[in-house]
């Protein structure tokens, strides 16, 4: 592993700098909490965040994808490292009963990005005091991370024209990795994500007369076992792909064939050429099986998130200042891919950049996954992950 440069001040999460600041970021991060707002709808919580940045100095801009903030902090000429969080909550009920519990039903900060927003906040705080560095920081929170694609929406309306990057950083927390360590791995580290949508459509009879119509629920289970060939037979065994048929529906009773029948279901792979090839694929067996069953088709097929792909240098960068951060042996570089889906990858597509995580713990509901009704960002991550984001910044700066 190579080390960050050799003269900078690497901070300790457990340094006297950084205590007086962790209550009030914990307080920030419970009230987001109780607070929590879905994709685009982020008002309170970006006008909270911009509150905070402009009253620590910072130069403060609003409205990119909407709900979006950019904190910048100006030194001179040098290099310009981006920070990002996401701002979103999810649509969906906390099963948590804690004094910060979510105050509005149906939505619930359950993927952590309450803490992101906190950590970042705080890195901000922190880069904003200390007088080493040179250079831009521009500090990104991001909206709707999730389903929405706030990053893309981002990136699109102009994130690094107005803002031009040497380098990008994302974050996330990772429950059931300990608190206290951190991964981050080269090339790919999330999955594409995408969708697609078959009707088949047949012609409807007398369930005692088949021959006198068109079967589309045969047709249907000819393709949903004919989809299972483009993983276990078309694409390379080293290469990760998934295609689930996660939707199915066709008739109501049971003396009639169906006129129609509907699948649904997502396709994900960690490289792009075989997001391409599995897209092409999916179409031509859905043709193939409408085709030979005598079948009406309609067939959707939606490109959604992109893979997320780290820049070797820049992950060799940010596991360099995890180590420096937790201690030898507490950064892995084999981070494990997954085919979940992060919309950093369109920050990644447009600049050099990585995505790692930092342990939420492995106990209770800070080990609960992302997603559960029972998961909660563990605040004891947050001195961990700001002092993180600050040697990273600095590293990153200190570079080239
Ligand atoms: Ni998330």
């Amino acid at each position: 592993m190579r080390p960050l440069r050799s003269d900078l001040v690497i901070l300790s999460p457990h340094a006297p700098e950084l205590a007086p600041l962790i209550p009030e970021l914990e307080a920030f991060r419970r009230d987001l909490h109780a607070h929590p707002e879905t994709a685009y709808q982020e008002q309170r919580t970006a006008g909270r965040v911009a509150e905070r940045l402009a009253a620590w100095g910072l130069e403060v801009h609003r409205g990119l994808a909407g709900t979006g903030v950019v904190g910048v902090l100006r030194r001179g000429a040098g290099r310009r490292i981006g920070l990002r969080a996401d701002l979103d909550a999810l649509a969906m009920a906390e099963a948590n009963d804690l004094p910060h519990r979510s105050r509005h039903p149906g939505r619930m900060h359950a993927c952590g990005h309450d803490g992101h927003t906190a950590m970042l906040l705080g890195a901000a705080r922190l880069l904003a005091a200390r007088p080493e560095w040179r250079g831009t920081l521009y500090f990104v929170f991001q909206p709707a991370e999730e389903n929405e694609a706030g990053g893309r929406r981002m990136v699109e309306e102009g994130l690094f024209d107005r803002f031009p990057m040497d380098a990008i950083f994302g974050l996330h927390n990772w429950p059931g990795l300990p608190l206290g360590e951190g991964g981050v791995r080269s090339g790919a580290v999330m999955a594409s994500a995408d969708f697609f949508h078959v009707e088949l459509v047949g012609r409807g009879a007398h369930a005692a007369y088949p021959h006198r119509g068109r079967d589309p629920i045969v047709a249907a289970a000819a393709l949903v076992q004919a989809l299972q060939g483009l993983v276990s037979r078309e694409t390379g065994p080293l290469d990760a792909a998934v295609v689930s048929v996660t939707r199915l529906d066709a008739g109501d009773s049971l003396n009639v064939i169906p006129e129609r029948a509907r699948l649904a279901g997502t396709v994900r792979a960690l490289d792009e050429g075989v997001r391409t090839a599995l897209e092409v694929g999916v179409r031509r067996v859905a043709e193939g099986i409408a085709a030979g069953h005598r079948m009406g088709l309609e067939f959707a097929y939606e490109r959604r998130y992109r893979t997320t792909v780290n820049d070797p240098h820049q992950a060799a960068l940010m596991l360099a200042a995890m180590a420096a951060t937790l201690g030898a042996g507490k950064a892995h570089d084999d981070l494990p891919p997954t085919l979940g889906a992060e919309d950093f990858g369109w920050m990644l597509a447009a600049c050099p950049g990585a995505y790692g995580v930092l342990g939420n713990g492995t106990e209770g509901r800070f080990a609960a996954g992302l997603h559960n009704p029972r998961y909660e960002f563990n605040d004891a991550l947050i001195p961990y992950g700001v002092a993180f984001w600050v040697n990273l910044a600095e590293g990153a700066l200190g570079e080239g």
